[in-house]
């Protein structure tokens, strides 16, 4: 569905991603792990079209979208959820949701879709008219899930949603992204620090190593990998 090969990107000279390949399939649930700075964020942004790949290539369901421009990646099924979730603090839940679906011809239908959002948060339903910049920070990640949902996406990119959240809330928030998989059959590429959930969660995983995929393989494979355990799992406050 989602295929990346050999993708190069830079910030100026400097070089952030040195030929990723990475597959993601129809209905699966990939996550891709890596330290800080490894350039997971870069990897999403390259996909979503803000930032250009140098080099490589991204194939999205036969249609090569690398450098197309943001708005038509979101209008083919892509839609993403950023890193530190980058919601609008002055409007309100309920707005935050409807300017999801304003990208997408298809929001026409958006109360139907922003009740299927209040469905899978209900927290959010008892919150409509509060300012976004009021609620918690998972209850953000839960609004800019729920504003990533009201385009409509067959692939839903995720950046980092457990970061700054309280851990109740994170579990919360990862049985919410099964979920989104399972129930409304939305594919999820899910890039996260916190190992452990990730490849708990993953049907397969990538780890990222200074711009390059060095393992692959099934979620539970990798957490059962001594190299990863070292580097990822064992000790790592974050973790
Ligand atoms: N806007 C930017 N300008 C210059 N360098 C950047 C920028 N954003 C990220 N980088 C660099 O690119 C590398 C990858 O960053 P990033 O994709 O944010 O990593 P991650 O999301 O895995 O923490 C890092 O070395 C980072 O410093
Ligand atoms: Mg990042």
């Amino acid at each position: 569905m989602l295929k990346i090969s050999k993708v190069e990107t830079f910030y100026g000279k400097i070089q952030a991603l040195r030929g990723v390949d990475i597959d993601v399939n129809d209905g699966e649930i990939v996550s891709l792990i890596g330290s800080n700075g490894a350039g997971k964020s870069t990897l999403l942004m390259t996909i979503s079209g803000v930032n250009k790949a140098k080099n490589g290539e991204i194939i999205f369901n036969g249609e090569k979208i690398q450098n197309q421009e943001p708005h038509k990646i979101v209008n083919l099924g892509i839609s993403q959820v950023p890193e530190g979730r980058r919601i609008f603090s002055r409007l309100t839940v309920e707005e935050n949701l409807r300017l999801g679906a304003y990208i997408n011809e298809k929001g026409k239908f958006f109360s139907d879709d922003i009740k299927e959002v209040y469905d899978l948060f209900p927290v959010l339903n008892d919150r409509k008219t509060q300012r976004g910049g009021t609620l918690s920070g998972g209850e953000q990640q839960m609004l800019a899930i729920g504003r990533a949902l009201m385009s409509k996406p067959k692939v839903l990119l995720l950046d980092e949603p457990s970061l700054g959240i309280a851990p109740k809330l994170v579990n919360q928030i990862f049985a919410s992204i099964k979920n989104i998989n399972r129930k409304k059959n939305v594919t999820i590429f899910l890039v996260e620090q916190n190992a452990k959930k990730a490849l708990e969660l993953a049907d397969r995983a990538y780890v990222l190593v200074n711009g390059k995929v060095t393992i692959e393989g099934p979620g539970q494979d990798l957490l059962k990998n001594k190299d990863i355990q070292a580097a990822y799992l064992e000790g790592g406050s974050k973790n």
